[in-house]
């Protein structure tokens, strides 16, 4: 396999971190050059935390037709290698295992009297989830220097960490799941030889990180059954949102522009906004929370007209029909809500799929009400982002399912995610709430929120790996 290679000579990285979607990500223009776009997160800042000159290396695979013609072209970001992945190879392993068993075993999503069904074209799939593994292995055991510092992310790359210990056995490998871990006997689902393929994957590290105690003990859990851990050692590394970063970016002018618009589109100057802002995801549970609004409507008459539901679903995992279908149910939920409730003054649901960051930060700032609800999640930073972005103070309807759930339990309104009846009282509850006491959770809020910024995220993972 072809890959981009830039910076950094061979076996002479010093921290290398591994994961599906890379930092940066090509289009093809019409000109037939190359569009260059960068993409956000925890791992892109944590890791601008050890410098420039740290000898770091970022391996990620490509995952578009753009990103592969960089990689012919040798066109590629210093400190980044393109795996060039074969298409079909890709879609085995991310759609077909990854993001169809392994976030569903993780996030409980399968409707079990039918689904899942290990059969041939499961093991077919499995064989290209061990290929695109063995490919990062391979390019890190070349890339790293000795002694070198690996960190490996997420449910994509589970078995890369024992593949790369029989390469490389001098290495420091970690492994870092940003998912849930799942419960015992739900994990128990996949087949025998499979389980003990993903548990020795993982095992290969030196160091295994989780975002919660509940998902760090749960692959404990799992790890019981089939041994123990062995020499591997556990750490949880709860990812904080980036207040200097978000306080900054949510005042720049095209944020102050969108919150016209979205002024505008709710009406009305005292309507109260309840705020959902989710990639539109099987375990973020935006129908039930469009349900739990409309029951509130039925409940509380009293709300119709003087509450608007602000919901951003953006689009996520379209080559999967499960999530194609899921989007179209939003979608239909929030105009039949529409139609119902709706008159000419008021949309009880004003609902946007185009992702727009900028708009995000606007509905952050404007909320009163920020609903996150889902039915499981290894964090969820929209309920930390919004604390530390809210203008006035946001009361939080959050799931007791949500990572985030560990850390600002105490000053949310905490929901079971399939009870829409306890998630509307919820929402009346959070709408009631007095102003200062608004403000005073919201500032603890704030606080809980930014304990573990990115960059000291990843600087202790690094630290604790390296000890
Ligand atoms: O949010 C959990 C997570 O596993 C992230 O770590 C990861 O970036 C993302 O999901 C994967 O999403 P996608 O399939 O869009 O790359």
């Amino acid at each position: 396999m072809a890959s981009t290679h830039v910076a950094s000579a061979h076996g002479a990285a010093q921290v290398l971190v591994a994961s599906n979607r890379g930092p940066v990500s090509y289009e093809v223009q019409e000109d037939g050059s190359l569009r260059t776009k960068r993409g956000g997160g925890g791992l892109v800042s944590g890791l601008s935390a050890i410098g420039p000159d740290a000898g770091a290396l970022w391996v990620c695979s490509t995952l578009s037709d753009g990103d592969r013609e960089a990689v012919r072209r040798g066109e590629g970001e210093s400190g980044v290698r393109m795996l060039d992945i074969p298409a079909d190879v890709h879609a085995d392993a991310y759609n077909g295992i990854a993001n169809s068993v392994l976030w569903f075993v993780h996030h409980m999503l399968y409707q079990t009297p039918l689904e899942p069904v290990f059969d041939a074209e499961f093991q077919r799939r499995w064989a290209s989830y061990e290929t695109y593994n063995r490919a990062f292995a391979e390019a890190l055991a070349e890339e790293a220097a000795a002694g070198a510092a690996v960190l490996v992310q997420d449910y994509h790359l589970c078995l890369v960490p024992g593949m790369l210990r029989e390469q490389r056995p001098d290495l420091r490998i970690g492994h870092f799941s940003h998912t849930p871990w799942a419960p015992v006997d739900y994990f128990r689902m996949l087949p025998d030889d499979i389980r003990s393929q993903l548990m020795s994957g993982m095992l290969g590290a030196d160091r295994l990180g989780f975002l919660t105690r509940r998902w760090a003990d749960a692959f404990t859990a799992c790890c019981a059954e089939q041994g123990g851990l062995g020499g591997t050692e556990i750490g949880v590394h709860g990812l904080g949102a980036d207040a200097d970063f978000l306080r900054k970016r949510s005042h720049e002018r095209d944020v102050e522009e969108r919150m016209t618009a979205l002024r505008e589109e709710i009406g009305g100057p005292d309507r109260k906004t309840i705020v959902r802002v989710d990639r539109t995801e099987l375990s973020k549970n935006i129908v039930r929370g469009l349900l739990a609004y409309r029951q509130l409507l039925d409940d509380r008459p009293e709300w119709r007209e003087r509450v608007v539901h602000v919901a951003f679903a953006y689009p996520s995992r379209q080559d999967l029909a499960v999530y194609r279908d899921y989007t179209a149910e939003v979608q239909r939920l929030a105009e039949e809500i529409n139609s119902s409730y709706g008159t000419p003054g008021w949309t009880p649901v004003v609902l946007h799929v185009k992702d727009d960051f900028a708009r995000s930060l606007a509905a952050y700032r404007l909320a009163d009400v920020a609903l996150v609800n889902p039915i499981r999640d290894g964090m969820n930073l929209v309920a930390k982002e919004v604390p530390v972005v809210s203008d006035e103070g946001c009361a939080l309807v959050l799931s007791r399912e949500a990572g985030a759930y560990e850390e600002l339990g105490e000053d949310a309104i905490v929901v079971n995610p399939y009870d829409v009846l306890d998630t509307a009282r919820a929402l009346h509850e959070a709408l009631t709430l007095p102003p200062h006491e608004r403000a005073e959770r919201t500032k603890r809020l704030a606080a809980a929120a930014t304990a573990l910024p990115p960059g000291q995220w990843f600087m202790e993972q690094l630290r604790a790996l390296r000890a």
